[in-house]
């Protein structure tokens, strides 16, 4: 091989990479001739493997050569860089400027499902007479939704439940009583709790949706009245429609409550003087209750000697459309967001 014929090729490759690297016209150009000069397969690299194959003599003036070379292209390739660079950073600056006076995006804020804050507004009340939080399974075995509550297979009270059964042998629970059951079966009286969630009744048209929300109280101790029970729910419906409403218990039947009471509310809406929604009665129902059946103390191991209890049932939708003013139940299932903007 002669040398001065390789090493003229080199000039030749260094010269053309040259003109390329000053020819590239974008960034990407300019890796193409990268690439095609010194990447694995480029010439230049395929000149330095050759280093390896020559004879001692020629390898020494061809080494130097094509290191040489090398050197230039990078060189030259790295000052071009800098120059895309600079380029690419100054068409930023003048085309790509920030307004820096303009307003922020909005960032939506949400608010609680106006269920969850009656949850919560009822939930403080009680904390205030030193009720204690609970909560039970949805998915309930008819023991605790009806046959602990005194409701044995074949009770008529079984046709007011529309309930939603579940293999292989579980309910939907249909009430949140069955919550009493289980917190009485792990405790001792005294005992002071309320159980907010969700119950489901195979129900559906314009007053009723097959999923709801109830909250359940129970209180057991020795000593416990109706009077402690009228009390109470009185507090608790003044408390909650902060205003002093008449209030009247109507007797009412419930099979694991004796005796068992309806609560009336003076008409929110027509101060009492009989309206559309009061159906002209001036009255509305808001909850129910009882004295703890003495069978229900039975199935739990209490002593209904010495021990008596009050209970009451909460529909929370149904104060939440009294509260609000709400006059179609199904709003609060239809996650519309003009109707829960404004609960905020
Ligand atoms: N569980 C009853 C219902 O769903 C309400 C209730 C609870 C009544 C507790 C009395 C005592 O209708």
């Amino acid at each position: 091989m002669s040398n001065d014929s390789s090493v003229r090729q080199i000039e030749n490759l260094v010269t053309e990479a040259l003109s390329q690297i000053n020819g590239a016209q974008t960034l990407s150009d300019l890796e193409s001739v990268r690439i095609r000069f010194l990447g694995k397969k480029g010439s230049i690299t395929g000149q330095l493997k050759k280093i390896g194959t020559l004879s001692n003599r020629d390898r020494r003036l061809f080494g130097q050569a094509v290191n040489a070379g090398k050197e230039t292209v990078v060189k030259r390739l790295g000052e071009r860089l800098a120059e895309f660079n600079a380029i690419n950073q100054n068409t930023a600056l003048t085309t790509g400027w920030v307004d820096v006076s303009l307003a922020g995006r909005n960032v939506g804020t949400g608010c609680a499902h106006p269920v969850s804050r009656t949850i919560n507004r009822i939930t403080d009340i009680f904390r205030r007479l030193g009720f204690d939080v609970a909560e039970g399974p949805e998915i309930e075995d008819d023991y605790h939704n009806f046959e602990a509550l005194n409701i044995p297979e074949n009770h008529p009270a079984r046709a007011m439940h529309d309930t939603f059964y579940v293999e292989p042998r579980g309910v939907l629970r249909t009430h949140t009583s069955p919550v009493q059951i289980r917190y009485l079966a792990t405790r001792k009286p005294p005992v002071t709790v309320i159980a907010p969630g969700r119950v489901f009744r195979c129900d559906s048209d314009l007053t009723h949706t097959p999923m709801f929300h109830q909250l359940e109280g129970l209180v057991v101790d020795r000593d416990i009245s109706f009077a402690d029970l009228k009390g109470s729910l009185i507090y608790f419906v003044r408390e909650y429609f902060e205003e002093d409403l008449p209030v009247r218990f109507r007797p009412s039947y419930f099979p694991f409550t004796e005796p068992s009471a309806e609560v009336d509310i003076g008409c929110v809406f027509c101060s009492s003087k009989g309206c559309r929604v009061c159906q002209k009665t001036g009255w509305l129902e808001v909850l129910g209750c009882g004295m703890v059946h003495p069978t229900v103390f039975d199935k739990v191991g209490i002593d209904n000697y010495h021990y008596t209890g009050y209970a009451f049932g909460i529909g929370i939708e149904r104060l939440t459309m009294l509260r609000y003013g709400v006059d179609d139940l199904r709003l609060f299932f239809e996650n519309e967001l003009s109707f829960l903007n404004q609960f905020r």
